[in-house]
């Protein structure tokens, strides 16, 4: 086995809000290696979001250890990783969170130009990709005139934008019927079997199992199954 591109060892994450302190998650092992696609999988409340957040660099952990790369991440300072996950992490919202006030190709182009890749070069890398998820005719518009799975696809189509080895994926099939569904899918498999790329796919809709090489199942914050080898 190859060391994996996701190490996660003893993962806690106790929430302090308000009065009670809630344990989102406790004493999480996983491994994601490139080339798969894991599914997570685990009731409403049980730690699915809290989980890839911290992988995604987008939330940090209260103790245990995440070493993207071999990089331990977990002791690092808040202003670091937005770095890290710039470099490494696609990470498709439950949700979509694209920006109103911007067009599918500028929601593409943001984490281009924090790379700074320069303006022609990032339009060209947006338009190409939201041909890719077949919005070539969507470049300008904004995502309150886009259906739930177009704008799920402009959501794709960012997190990709930076051509990221690590794609985690909240629920992004929660949203769809299930034909574009079933395109999402295709293009997260693809992503790991063509391209090398390690995707997690959070989802509790049975129908994303058969796209998946691994499913790992969560449940009041603990791993109940096959987190590592
Ligand atoms: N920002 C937050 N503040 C306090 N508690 C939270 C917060 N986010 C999640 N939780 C709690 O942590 C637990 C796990 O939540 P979450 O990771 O969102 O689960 P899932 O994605 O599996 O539905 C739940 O009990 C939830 O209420
Ligand atoms: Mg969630």
């Amino acid at each position: 086995m190859p060391e994996p591109i996701v190490q996660v060892r003893g993962l806690t994450k106790t929430y302090e809000s308000g009065a009670a302190a809630a344990r989102a998650l406790d004493g999480v092992n996983l491994d994601v290696h490139a080339g798969e696609v894991m599914l997570l999988m685990g009731p409403s409340g049980s730690g699915k979001t809290t989980l890839i957040s911290i992988m995604g660099c987008i939330l940090r952990a209260s103790s245990g250890s995440v070493r993207i790369k071999g990089r331990e991440i977990t002791g690092l300072k808040e202003k670091q990783l937005p770095r890290i996950r710039l470099d490494n992490i696609g990470f498709v919202f439950q949700g979509f969170n694209l920006f109103p006030t911007l067009t599918s190709s500028e929601n593409v182009e943001i984490g281009l130009d924090l790379k700074g890749v320069r303006v022609r070069q990032r339009k060209q890398r947006a338009r190409a990709l939201l041909d890719s998820v077949g919005l070539s005719d969507k470049y300008d518009a904004f995502p309150a005139d886009l259906s739930g799975g177009q704008k799920q696809r402009v959501a794709i189509a960012r997190a990709l934008a930076g051509d990221p080895g690590i794609i985690l994926a909240d629920e992004p099939t929660a949203a769809l019927d299930s034909v574009t569904g079933r395109t999402v899918m295709d293009m997260m498999r693809k992503l790991a079997k063509d391209r090398g790329r390690a995707v997690v796919v959070v989802s509790h809709d049975g129908r994303v199992m058969e796209y998946a090489d691994r499913v790992v199942h969560i449940e009041d914050g603990k791993i109940l199954n096959g987190g590592t080898h």
